[in-house]
């Protein structure tokens, strides 16, 4: 049985995949220091270390006590408007934390790394749907330590043969089928929570950024990707990564919806009127983000499960509805 280390698995996207991870058998250690995750987000079934990527000592005990065949790293500080305004989070934290974990990795002498990357390393996208050889351009730091990042990966293949794929996400939304485990961010940023907070009644009105883009209904289009989707992505490159080859690739669904599209089927979906209001535009807002995951469908044969609109919502619904705390409620 392949042990899998997941950094940040007590976060959003790192606990729906090691639910994936433990249902198809794999063995899971996640490395979190809570500082953003919740431990009732863990699988009772994975093991869970509570430690910091800043404190080597802290990742590499975790190397000499557990056999670990694959890395999954999630960890991070994740927020783009935060990056700008608190840059050594990113261009220093998110950067050190990697290559901490990095060094204590290929001592070990692991062979297989995913990376949590991300579509903020397109600020200047020549084509849209981006492809997975789209220049890397960063328009934050964010989206640059994510680069920074990715560059390592590349000489850790070169000196140590650690052979990675950094999976490009784009938004991530939705929750899992069950509903008992989902999107619980503190502040929350991303759009179909705030929605969906506002449906019920948690917040006064949506507020939505700009209504004046060069889109059909002038709010800025996105490409929403299932969690559960990005987790059996996560689990696929693993796999593949048995071939000896590091890979790179652009993960959506290749369908874009507009604010306004995703307000209305919300308001679908929960039956809630769901007020909105008119914003100024943000800046560094793209008008359009769209993945061409072209790559990673035909190389790993990945199938998004859960393209539709609608069953992202309903299922980030089942969650929210559940439990309007977020992992509060939870014992
Ligand atoms: N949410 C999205 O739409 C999205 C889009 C693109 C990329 N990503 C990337 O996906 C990854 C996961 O995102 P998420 O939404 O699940 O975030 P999250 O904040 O829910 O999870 C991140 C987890 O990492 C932990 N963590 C942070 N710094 C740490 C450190 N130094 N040591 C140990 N643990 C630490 C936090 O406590 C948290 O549990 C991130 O790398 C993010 O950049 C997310």
């Amino acid at each position: 049985m392949n042990t899998i280390l997941v950094t940040g698995g007590a976060g959003y996207i790192g606990s729906h995949t090691v639910e994936l991870l433990i249902e198809q058998g794999y063995d899971v250690v996640v490395f979190d220091n809570l500082f953003k995750g919740h431990r009732q987000a863990v699988h009772p079934k994975a093991r869970l270390i509570i430690g910091d990527l800043l404190v080597p000592e802290q990742i590499q005990a975790v190397f000499d006590e557990y056999s670990i065949d694959g890395v999954f790293h999630f960890a991070s500080h994740i927020m783009v408007p935060e990056s700008m305004v608190k840059p050594w989070l990113y261009l220093r934290d998110n950067v050190v934390a990697a290559s901490n974990l990095l060094e204590a990795a290929v001592s070990h002498n692991v062979k297989r790394f995913i990376l949590s990357s991300t579509a903020a390393l397109f600020d200047q996208p020549k084509q849209i749907p981006i492809p997975a050889d789209e220049d890397v351009l960063p328009g934050s730091p964010y989206g640059e330590s994510k680069a920074m990042i990715e560059r390592q990966l590349h000489w850790m293949d070169e000196i140590y043969g650690l052979k990675s794929c950094c999976l490009r996400y784009f938004n991530a939304a939705g929750a899992h089928p069950n509903g008992h485990i989902g999107e619980d961010h503190d502040p929350e940023t991303h759009l179909i929570p705030l929605v969906l907070k506002t449906a019920l009644g948690q917040r006064e009105k949506i507020v939505i950024y700009g209504d004046d883009y060069a889109t059909p209904d002038g709010t800025c289009i996105r490409d929403y990707i299932h969690v559960m989707d990005l987790a059996s992505a996560h689990v696929a490159a693993f796999e593949a990564l048995a071939d000896g080859k590091s890979r790179k690739y652009n993960l959506g669904t290749g369908t874009g919806y507009s604010i306004r599209e995703v307000i209305d089927a919300a308001r679908v979906v929960t039956g809630c009127p769901i007020p909105e209001a008119a914003g100024a535009r943000r800046p560094g807002d793209l008008p359009i983000l769209v993945a061409d995951s072209q790559l990673i469908q035909s190389e790993l044969g990945w199938k998004p499960k859960y393209p539709a609109l609608e069953q992202i919502i309903e299922t980030a619904w089942k969650w929210h509805r559940t439990h309007p705390n977020g992992f509060e409620t939870v014992s």
